[in-house]
């Protein structure tokens, strides 16, 4: 049976067609349904994901700066959902999150979001309804929306980075509310994916010059790494270029939800391989292979920085400034004295699964963290006063770190914060809506690390 898409496409060799027929803004459907899919070797039964049109992660949804997306999400699972576009300065009623912005789509329901897509960059979308269990078993994609003049490379690669935990069946760990997660690093898994593949596999030619974008969409990794036979510069954080690329270093922070665009050289000789690797405790692994096969390798410079996406800027002298205390957890922070819950409470909302707070506050509070007014500026001081590394993202906006010596760092919408550091960011409050702040460990989100910020136009 013909698709929506095939039939436009032979519709539009007829002459009459209405040039509207053609435009880049027909709606992408999404179907979220149980996907069975065969990611352990062969000697593994299929793992029961989740899939978007029946794959994991879901598909690469393009489109270039200044259009509109339109999707319409299909809701065939067992549980109610929503997608959220994380980056993307959105409007706010389309931001996908259940109980602030939008209600939950039920079984069997469809939801379509429609959206202006203001800046280019590499963004992702996922379910922001049980989270933890939703983007662990697949409901997740890249969302890639390019500059107007995209830059010189011969190929774009997007490599989705992953880790699932799965039992000794290859099943999905059903797990998703286990309290040492919850009260710890958070569901870290035991199977390493890019692109949904144990072993992924870029064939390259010497000499070439790609565009890689990492996305790390785990539930709680923050993966360290690194590049072998691939050398370059680092274009873009979480979507917003840099002014001026920077050489990469040996090692790479990619927090959960973050983003890093490079663009590399492949060094290595024709008959290696080059590696994106992964650092754990006791050495590098592959993350990603890249074949080499015989190329011209022509030596080519410095790229130019990605053209800049809309400014909205940042003015520290007068802006609001917030304090936001991250306590809680295992290992001393659930000892704090200055929680709403302490004594008895404690033990009480261990049991319900809370184990986190943010000034006191256990999961999202009535009241925004903060108020602000359309187009000022909003510092957040945020104190990790925790024994765990968190991912602190803000939807609707990018922040800027403030540095030590008062300047801004680069835009991002994830900052990781390690334990006992204080760090303050600062943005222009230009969206206005009610936007999420919370860690992007999910299961730290759903154990209570919540909050959110009001913009009042
Ligand atoms: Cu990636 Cu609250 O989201
Ligand atoms: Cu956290």
């Amino acid at each position: 049976m013909p698709t929506r898409r095939s039939l436009l496409a032979g519709l539009a060799t007829l002459p009459l067609l209405p040039r509207m027929g053609l435009s880049a803004s027909a709606p992408h459907r999404l179907r979220l349904a149980p996907a069975p899919i065969q990611i352990a070797p062969a000697q593994y039964g299929k793992t029961d994901l989740w899939g978007v049109n029946g794959s994991v992660p879901g598909p690469a949804l393009r489109a270039r700066r200044g259009e509109r997306l339109r999707v319409e999400i299909d809701n065939a699972l067992p549980q109610a959902t929503s997608m959220h576009w994380h980056g993307i300065r959105i409007e706010n009623a389309m931001d996908g999150v259940p109980g602030l912005t939008q209600d939950p789509i039920a079984t069997g329901e469809v939801f379509t979001y429609d959206f202006a897509l203001p800046d280019a960059g590499t963004y992702w979308y996922h379910s922001h309804a049980q989270s933890v269990e939703q983007v662990e078993r697949g409901l997740q994609g890249p969302l890639i929306i390019a500059e107007d003049e995209a830059p010189d490379v011969d190929q774009d690669l997007v490599l989705m980075l992953d880790d699932i935990r799965l039992a000794g069946d290859a099943s999905v760990d059903a797990q998703f509310t286990h309290p040492h997660d919850r009260s710890h690093a958070g569901r870290l898994g035991n199977v390493m994916l890019t692109n949904g593949q144990m072993e992924a596999s870029f064939p390259v030619t010497q000499g070439e010059r790609l565009r890689l974008r990492l996305i790390n969409s785990a539930n709680a990794r923050i993966f360290a790494l690194g590049l072998q036979g691939l050398t370059g510069w680092i274009m873009a954080y979480d979507g917003m270029p840099l002014p001026t690329p920077e050489a990469i270093p040996e090692r790479m922070l990619l927090a959960p939800a973050q983003r890093i665009d490079l663009i590399v050289d492949v060094s290595a000789s024709a008959g290696e391989d080059a590696f994106l690797i992964q650092f754990e405790r006791d050495g590098g692994y592959a993350q990603a292979i890249f074949p080499v096969s015989a190329g011209t390798s022509t030596t080519r410079g410095t790229p130019a920085p990605l053209p800049p996406n809309p400014d909205h800027p940042i003015e520290l002298s007068d802006a609001d400034t917030v304090t936001l205390r991250m306590e809680g957890g295992a290992m001393g922070g659930m000892q704090s004295a200055q929680w709403q819950g302490k004594a008895q409470g404690m033990r009480a909302l261990a049991q319900a699964g809370q184990f986190w707070a943010f000034n006191g506050v256990v999961g999202r509070p009535d009241k925004p963290l903060v108020r602000a007014s359309l187009g000022q500026t909003v510092k957040i001081a945020m104190v990790n006063d925790t024994s765990f590394p968190h991912a602190m993202h803000l939807h609707g906006m990018h922040f800027a770190e403030v540095l030590p010596d008062g300047s801004l760092g680069p835009l991002r919408d994830t900052l990781l914060m390690m334990r006992g550091e204080t760090r303050t960011v600062a943005f222009n409050a230009h969206n206005p809506g009610k936007w999420l702040l919370h860690c992007h460990m999910l299961s730290h989100h759903a154990a209570g690390m919540g909050t959110w910020v009001e913009v009042v136009a």
